[in-house]
């Protein structure tokens, strides 16, 4: 069994979707969360990119004793999964594209839409993983490029977002019987999507990967607790704001500490 310590990490807010998750689950694992605002959003980044920030990220949670690491960020888990379990043999590592199938093949069947960054639809993982499980069925993916930045700003709630989930869930609608959000910053305007899309009509069948992502990372440290473990936050960004950010998502009366972490000749030190 791999270190009973799981290293989540994402380009910003969104991968807290993931560790509220983990934390609900009570693994009794300790959880460390890197946050890469330093380079928020990673979606209309080269994919390559992508790829050398994902497995430098993973070998600071490596370094720090983490013996899963769950890429709670799509874009990673679609372009640099293989890349680095190849790289990084010792630690278990997991994406969220394969629990988000996962999740929607219990869904209703019909065509399955996909929100997601524009680097994540461009890599057609969503499509891929969904003709294997679920063939036959047909695959509509929308980018929504205006989401992380609203998300990140914390304008959730606001006429913006609104406006925004209107525009991207126009092209879904009669369409999708199911939608996957598969962007870990989605589930964020959960409430704005909604709202947008019961203005048309639309009771939407909603796919949110974190609670399938977080069991699948549990599994791999072994038998579920039931207490939750420490959670220690960093970014590369300001640690004061995503304090606050974190405070929000997570639930917590008061923000909690956050480490800064600073990128150096490509590497992530403290
Ligand atoms: N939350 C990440 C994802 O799931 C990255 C979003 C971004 O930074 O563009 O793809």
């Amino acid at each position: 069994m791999p270190s009973a310590r799981i290293g989540v990490f994402d380009s910003g807010l969104g991968g807290l979707t993931v560790v509220r998750e983990l934390l609900s689950q009570a693994s009794g694992a300790d959880i460390l969360y890197v946050a890469d605002q330093a380079h928020v959003p990673y979606g209309p980044r080269p994919l390559e990119q992508i790829r050398v920030f994902a497995e430098a990220i993973s070998r600071y949670l490596r370094e720090q004793g983490c013996g899963t690491v769950v890429m709670a960020c799509n874009i990673s888990s679609a372009t640099a999964l293989e890349t680095v379990r190849v790289a990084l043999p010792d630690i278990q590592c997991h994406g969220v594209i394969e629990p988000a199938v996962r999740s929607a093949m219990l869904g209703p069947p019909g065509a399955v839409g996909v929100m997601a960054t524009a680097g994540t639809v461009s890599s057609r993982a969503y499509s891929r993983v969904l003709a294997r499980s679920m063939p036959g069925t047909q695959v509509i993916e929308v980018a929504c490029p205006e989401f992380v930045p609203i998300v990140e700003a914390g304008l959730t709630g606001t006429a913006e977002a609104l406006d925004a989930c209107r525009r991207y869930l126009a092209p879904l609608r009669g369409q999708a019987a199911q939608l996957i959000l598969g962007c870990t910053h989605y589930p964020l305007l959960l409430p704005d999507l909604q709202a947008a899309a019961s203005a048309m009509g639309w009771t939407m069948h909603v796919v949110d990967p974190a609670a399938e992502a977080a069991r699948e990372a549990i599994s791999s440290v072994g038998p579920a607790g039931t207490t939750a473990g420490r959670l220690v936050l960093s970014t590369t960004g300001d640690g004061a704001r995503f304090g606050a950010q974190a405070r929000a998502v997570l639930g917590y009366a008061v923000a909690p500490a956050v480490t800064e972490l600073r990128w150096q000749d490509g590497r992530l030190t403290g």
